[in-house]
């Protein structure tokens, strides 16, 4: 931990209340030395999504991803049970799995052949008699904490403190609230992915802007949505944005855009759920670099058959366009967040309490790792 990475975390005052607050410092999405730190605290303690139970039926089933930028795959067990583990082999560290999901009878190295059991356990080296001082047993694959939380697979790179398990992490409110949406009901139908060129956490802040850019940005989402009576909600570690929904005359919306109420999750640091009646995306908020981030959106609906797919693929073509929006003013931010002119800004109490929030939870992380 360097000075200047202390003075970056410690110029974001967290006791100022909504109405006297500033957002986090422009330093905290242009400075590479809080990338860094932000991978070994906040991505490494928090429960991350690593995987949709969809992808993992059967034993053998896998998938792979990056959290924290370090290679992870979860893998269902001949036992049926799921486990995850840094994807490095303990040979010369390539990459044991290599494609995003598949089935496999066990785990092999394409570099030299190691060979892992569906359990982790190292059982086959190829060309190795004769190695002295080498015990198979402790050079399994290195396990990390999964847990599952309704369609996804949470795992957790570092589990050091007790008690830390993804329940707690969620929490009893949040995990209430959205057992309510049958979730179970859903079913996957496809994956979009969006590479930004900025901050994460300015994809979060837009998110969580309370409605604020929506009738600016949005035009055709925003007459949907009733702006005025938009709700903003803080839990412990998530916020909850909700808004009626209303009658509107672009078709190509209103065609896909249904139900009473929309509701849009936030779950510390970065997966959101965002849900409409019957309908259901997840975001996942991946940081690359500090000025790059990929977004992955996963598509859910109730009725995925043939027959259902036109409408399906017109829903994620109107997300497709809000997105594009989104992403356009995220870049334009991180340009101005780069500029000189720009130190931070004050929030709308009205709109801006799940940014609030953010910036808090993000201070306290940050703080614990200094
Ligand atoms: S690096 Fe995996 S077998 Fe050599
Ligand atoms: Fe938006």
């Amino acid at each position: 931990m360097n000075d200047s990475v202390l003075r970056i975390i410690n110029s974001y005052n967290p006791d100022a209340p909504l109405e006297a607050a500033s957002t986090i410092p422009s330093s905290w999405y242009t400075d590479p030395c809080i990338f860094e730190f932000e991978a070994q605290t906040v991505f490494s303690r928090s429960w991350q999504f690593a995987a949709r139970v969809d992808q993992l039926t059967g034993a053998g089933s896998y998938a792979t991803t990056e959290i924290a930028g370090e290679p992870i795959v979860v893998v269902r067990g001949s036992d049926e049970k799921l486990r995850g583990f840094f994807n490095v082999c303990r040979h010369h560290a390539a990459a044991v799995m290599t494609e995003p999901e598949g089935r496999a009878h066990h785990l092999r190295c394409p570099y030299h052949g190691w060979t892992y059991s569906l359990e982790g356990e190292l059982k086959g080296m190829p060309d190795f008699t004769g190695v002295c001082n080498f015990d198979r047993a402790t050079n399994g694959l290195v396990p990390i904490q999964t847990a599952v939380f309704e369609k996804w697979v949470f795992a957790r790179l570092s589990g050091k403190e007790p008690g830390a398990d993804l329940t707690a992490f969620l929490g009893e409110d949040l995990i209430q609230q959205l057992s309510g949406f049958n979730f179970a009901s859903l079913h996957w139908f496809q994956r979009r992915r969006y590479e930004l060129k900025c901050n994460w956490k300015v994809f979060v802040d837009n998110y969580l802007d309370g409605g604020y850019h929506v009738p600016h940005l949005h035009k055709g989402l925003d007459s949907v949505l009733d702006y005025s009576k938009y709700t903003i909600e803080n839990g412990e570690r998530f916020c909850l944005q909700s808004s009626p929904m209303v009658a509107t005359n672009d078709e190509e919306v209103g065609a896909v855009r249904g139900g009473p109420r929309a509701f849009y999750y936030w779950l510390y640091p970065n997966f959101m759920l965002n849900y409409y009646e019957g309908t259901l995306d997840t975001n996942l908020v991946r940081p690359l670099a500090i000025d790059r981030t990929e977004v992955i959106f996963d598509f859910y609906f109730a009725d995925v058959s043939d027959a259902a797919r036109e409408r399906n693929l017109a829903s994620v073509t109107v997300g497709d366009r809000i997105q594009q929006e989104d992403l356009d003013i995220c870049e334009s931010v991180q340009r101005g967040l780069n500029s000189r002119a720009y130190e931070a800004g004050r929030l709308s109490v009205r709109r801006e309490a799940g940014e609030h929030l953010f910036h808090r939870l993000l201070y306290a992380d940050l703080k614990s790792g200094v």
